[in-house]
């Protein structure tokens, strides 16, 4: 199974302060093993700058944050995936709860970036979680079967095979609380059984992480969990020495030698 730890940067640093971030990480990245895979995802403006490092780098790939659902056109201030492909960018944050919120995505809409993702050769990284109140009121796991099965429903199987989820607790996200290593578990393996309506026996080979408020001092009771595959850093991947030591962390707790 995969291990990832993915930054998102979100609309964070600048281009002095993103080429350090980079550079550190790249530095870093050519001393260390790579059981881990480390992916980053920075806004657009520094994605070019991002794979330049990457290529340098060892077990680093650049993730944007967003695309849009068709290849190219008339949609003022969009990125395309196939721009992104030509860059040398991997993979692609989709379905985040800010874009769900503040750009009131659907699951629908989500779906179809998905599929021109995997279209174009791209990871999609499909972000899922219920809301505090969902939560509160018992109803945390129809909230996210109904999230997978509304972006996941029109993609086939083999496709869905070849996506990293994140499991992100909306009341987790840049709150300082996070979901306890028990509930995240619980959530990775229900979203894993999920997951099997659409991809199969592969869904098994999903990586699935976790996402919100995850840092150095809470991740190593999170990363020991069966169904968690990593995470989606958001505040603690804004620096370098937070963002290594999560990743540190994930070695040790997964890949002990
Ligand atoms: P956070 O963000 O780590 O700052 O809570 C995670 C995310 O939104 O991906």
């Amino acid at each position: 199974m995969r291990t990832i730890v993915a930054g998102n940067w979100k609309m964070n640093l600048e281009a002095a302060s993103a080429a350090r971030l980079l550079d550190d990480l790249g530095t870093w990245s050519v001393q260390r093993t790579t059981e881990v895979e480390m992916i980053v995802a920075p806004p657009f403006p520094f994605l070019s700058m991002a794979v330049d490092q990457a290529r340098r780098a060892r077990g680093m790939t650049v993730a944007a944050q967003n695309c849009h659902y068709e290849e190219s056109g008339a949609f003022t201030g969009e990125v395309g995936v196939p721009m992104l492909k030509s860059l040398g960018v991997g993979a692609c944050i989709v379905g985040h709860s800010e874009r769900r919120e503040f750009f009131g995505e659907t699951d629908v809409l989500i779906g179809r970036k998905i599929l021109l993702l995997l279209q174009h050769g791209l990871t999609p990284i499909y972000c899922c979680g219920e809301k505090r109140e969902d939560r509160e009121a018992g109803r945390h796991r129809e909230v996210v079967a109904q999230q997978i099965k509304g972006a996941l429903a029109m993609v086939p199987a083999t496709g869905t095979a070849q996506i990293v989820v994140a499991y992100e607790p909306v009341w987790a996200i840049g709150t300082g609380l996070t979901a306890t290593p028990a509930q995240a578990q619980e959530m990775h393996a229900f979203i894993r059984h999920e997951l099997k309506q659409f991809a199969g026996p592969a869904a098994q080979d999903i990586p699935i992480l976790y996402g919100g408020s995850c840092k150095p001092d809470n991740a190593r009771g999170l990363f020991v969990g069966a169904d968690i595959n990593g995470g989606l850093i958001g505040g603690a991947a804004l620096q370098a020495g937070p963002f290594r030591e999560l990743i540190e962390i994930a070695e040790e707790v997964k890949c002990p030698h």
